[in-house]
């Protein structure tokens, strides 16, 4: 098992086989977002952050700029990594991706939550620990975007039917805004992961998020885990504020 050091009790769904996330302490339910342009400022991130955060998110910027070495060697070192590479494409390919993936040793991997899309992703990744997200509705689009896009349904809508949908494909988790957490936790049940951007600490900036929602919030709204990248990536002192989100969310 390549996972076996790690503190989650990953649990198997024997009817579907897939292993979902589960976290036992406040560390294991924060992930920051390596939302940094290079390899550099990642390992500064990382290194400022020792001890205190052990759960990071991998997206596009850092993915393309050396992101995925970085995230195997981490990943081997004990360190859990999501990969936000939010898949979407035929089943044959995003089937041989997840599998991929899953043998990268990563913990989190996303995808869009369409239904065709989960069904081939859980199949190929029946056989490893990997936790699939299904991707919602992005938290920077409100009710115009959505219609823009084409779809009839509003945010929330949408969201929960997706939930739905990820709860039938057999997917470990659901990424969605933390207002909504609540409403898919209801659907959702209390085994699946809930991962939430679009967190925001009381004062912070809000950059191009539009539904956000504070640490203590999320957790009471049935978060299993925060997903933070500016707030703390961006701040002066990193360290200082990761530890003020973790006791926010510790009072929630
Ligand atoms: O900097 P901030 O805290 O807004 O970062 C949130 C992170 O979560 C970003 O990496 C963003 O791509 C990601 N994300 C999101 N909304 C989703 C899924 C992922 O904001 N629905």
């Amino acid at each position: 098992m390549p996972h076996a050091d790690r503190n989650l009790a990953p649990a198997v769904d024997a009817d579907r086989g897939v292993i979902r996330e589960r976290a036992s302490t406040m560390q294991d339910r924060l992930i920051v977002g390596l939302d940094v342009p290079t390899l550099k400022d990642a390992e500064k991130v990382v290194r400022e952050l020792d001890a205190v955060v052990s759960f990071y998110k991998i997206g596009y910027q850092l993915a393309f700029a050396g992101g995925l070495d970085f995230a195997r060697e981490l990943a081997s070192g004990g360190t859990r990594i999501f990969l936000d590479m939010k898949l979407l494409d035929i089943d044959n390919t995003v089937a041989k991706g997840v599998e991929a993936i899953a043998r990268m040793g990563m913990t989190m991997l996303t995808l869009h939550a369409y239904p065709k899309a989960m069904k081939a992703a859980v199949e190929a990744a029946r056989d490893s620990d990997l936790c699939l997200l299904g991707v919602t509705v992005l938290t920077s689009m409100d009710e115009q975007d959505v219609f823009d896009a084409g779809y009839e349904h509003d945010p929330h809508t949408l969201v929960l039917r997706r939930s739905e949908q990820a709860l039938h494909a057999g997917m470990g988790g659901i990424v969605c805004s933390a207002e909504e957490a609540e409403a898919v936790r209801r659907i959702v049940g209390p085994n699946m992961a809930v991962v939430t951007p679009g967190i925001r600490p009381k004062g912070s900036d809000h950059g191009d998020q539009k539904r956000v929602v504070t640490p203590a919030q999320a957790i009471r709204n049935g978060s299993s885990h925060l997903v933070v990248g500016r707030p703390i990536v961006s701040a002066a002192d990193r360290r200082a504020v990761a530890e003020a989100i973790l006791d926010e969310m510790r009072s929630a």
